[in-house]
């Protein structure tokens, strides 16, 4: 099988970003990771990308050329899918122009509830009694492109934030996998 090259994009711990990289070393997963980009220039996931001799690059949102920066390096790597993974900054129409393949971003909720950010907190005071976690594709509206795969648990009386957010990640893990492969069955 000729895998894919992906780029992933960060801007913190990079949990989901370790994860594709485990399943990457799968000979059957469809993608190879082949850049890192982070926003942020001590995201602790640029860590795992080091560990994996991933190369990887920050870059300077403030700066005003810093897509077309982005679109040749990601030309440069002949990147045919981004994978979001707590990517916290919106994706201009611009690029998602320019660049005209698939990205796709991993939310933690069950969209389209609950875009954008404190989804846990909100998910609480709405007394939910599911979630989950949904990848989807990107669109130049936030968190509301089409539905690739989506995982839900049930929600206990005790869950707070913090537990939210583990429960929700351990399913983000393999769900962002699924979707992956899923993209490419047919390919
Ligand atoms: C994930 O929970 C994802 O749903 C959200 O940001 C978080 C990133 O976590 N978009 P990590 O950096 O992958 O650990």
């Amino acid at each position: 099988m000729v895998k894919k090259n992906a780029c992933v994009f960060i801007s913190g711990y990079g949990s989901n970003l370790r994860s594709l990289i485990n399943s990457s070393r799968n000979q059957n997963f469809p993608i190879n990771i082949r850049l890192v980009v982070s926003n942020k220039i001590n995201a602790k996931g640029i860590l795992y990308a080091k560990k994996n001799s991933i190369p990887y690059l920050f870059i300077n949102t403030k700066k005003r050329n810093f897509e077309s920066i982005l679109l040749k390096e990601i030309k440069k790597y002949k990147i045919s899918l981004i994978c979001l993974a707590g990517y916290m900054k919106v994706i201009s129409k611009k690029f998602l122009n320019d660049y005209g393949k698939k990205i796709i971003n991993i939310h933690p909720s069950l969209l389209p509830k609950f875009k954008g950010l404190n989804t846990f907190e909100r998910i609480l005071k709405n007394d939910e009694k599911k979630t989950g976690c949904t990848v989807h594709y990107v669109n130049e509206k936030l968190d509301n492109g089409k539905n690739i795969v989506q995982k839900s648990f049930f929600i206990s009386k005790n869950d707070n934030i913090k537990i939210l957010k583990e429960k929700t990640q351990r399913l983000e893990y393999k769900a962002f996998s699924e979707a992956i492969i899923k993209i490419y069955r047919y390919n």
